[in-house]
């Protein structure tokens, strides 16, 4: 469905039922991090809508928008073998009308680590996620980790806001070599996709210098990171951090709920990855 007002002739008549709706916001060209969301919102509810927008305000104007992979006929075919019951799919003028001025921003955690490299971008997903709670009124919505800054700042906005959703985190599905499972991997060429596996090399490295040598400082622990992604050839490291999983603030010793967060560039291609420390 492409319109807002058949949208919510159709949502009226579920709650009216009272169905538990589950709701799962992608960007489509879906992959199996997509599934695995959709998967949990199907065991979790009883009505499940996903919805495929390629949300224009949350890139920046020398991003990828343009060229961002899309792919609905392959993405429908996906849907109804994951049994979904409805797809909403609106065109950029039906969500964003000429006169649009209204914008939700979630203070601080918008501006470090992603959203120092892409200004603006979490009010971007901050605005359009908001817009299709309003439109879809889910009881769950499903989030990855694999985006944790952005699950963070979703998470904090239905909180400050008093947004009747409780977010559902979904832990990051991965590739069989581990790289983090996205749509922009098939930006990556061959040589380029061996390359980006740095990132996760680093992460797990950290991860287990924590298990097994108990080592728990920030700065032992990032330089590691940092040396095993700059020693790839035309890999940039943007950023390599350890935050507290609840506000992204630094710490300086791994405690409960660390999370280490990074970000590399390969041409022109940003990856990101996370690992949260759960047990040392
Ligand atoms: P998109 O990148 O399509 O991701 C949609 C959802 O799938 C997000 O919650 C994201 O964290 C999750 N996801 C992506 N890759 C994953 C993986 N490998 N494992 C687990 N979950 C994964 O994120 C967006 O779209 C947009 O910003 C959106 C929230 C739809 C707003 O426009």
């Amino acid at each position: 469905m492409k319109k807002i007002k058949d949208i919510r002739k159709e949502i009226g008549k579920i709650k009216k039922e009272g169905k538990i709706i589950g709701f799962v916001p992608t960007m489509g060209y879906l992959h199996k991090g997509h599934i695995s969301l959709i998967r949990k919102a199907k065991k979790q509810s009883d009505y499940v809508v996903v919805s495929i927008f390629v949300n224009p305000t949350q890139f920046g104007p020398e991003e990828d928008f343009e060229r961002y992979p899309r792919d609905i006929k392959r993405d429908i075919e996906i849907l109804k073998n994951e049994k979904v019951d409805l797809l909403f799919n609106p065109e950029v003028d039906e969500m964003y009308k000429e006169d649009f001025k209204t914008w939700v921003y979630v203070d601080e955690f918008s501006e470090i680590f992603e959203g120092k490299f892409r200004p603006g971008h979490f009010k971007g997903v901050c605005t359009v996620v908001l817009k299709l709670f309003n439109i879809i009124q889910p009881d769950k919505a499903y989030f990855g980790w694999k985006d944790a800054q952005q699950l963070i700042i979703i998470k904090k906005m239905v909180n400050d806001l008093n947004i009747p959703v409780k977010i559902i985190p979904c832990p990051t599905i991965r590739e069989e070599d581990g790289l983090a499972s996205s749509s922009r991997n098939v930006y990556l060429d061959e040589r380029e996709r061996s390359k980006a596996l740095c990132l996760y090399r680093a992460l797990k490295r950290i991860e287990q210098l924590v298990k097994k040598e108990k080592i728990y400082n920030r700065e032992i622990l990032l330089k590691e990171g940092r040396t095993i992604i700059e020693k790839e050839e035309n890999v940039e490291l943007q950023y390599l951090e350890m935050v507290k999983i609840n506000d992204l603030k630094k710490v300086e010793k791994v405690e409960k709920g660390t999370i280490i967060l990074g970000a590399i560039k390969i041409g022109k291609i940003r990856l990101i990855d996370n690992l949260l420390i759960k047990k040392f």
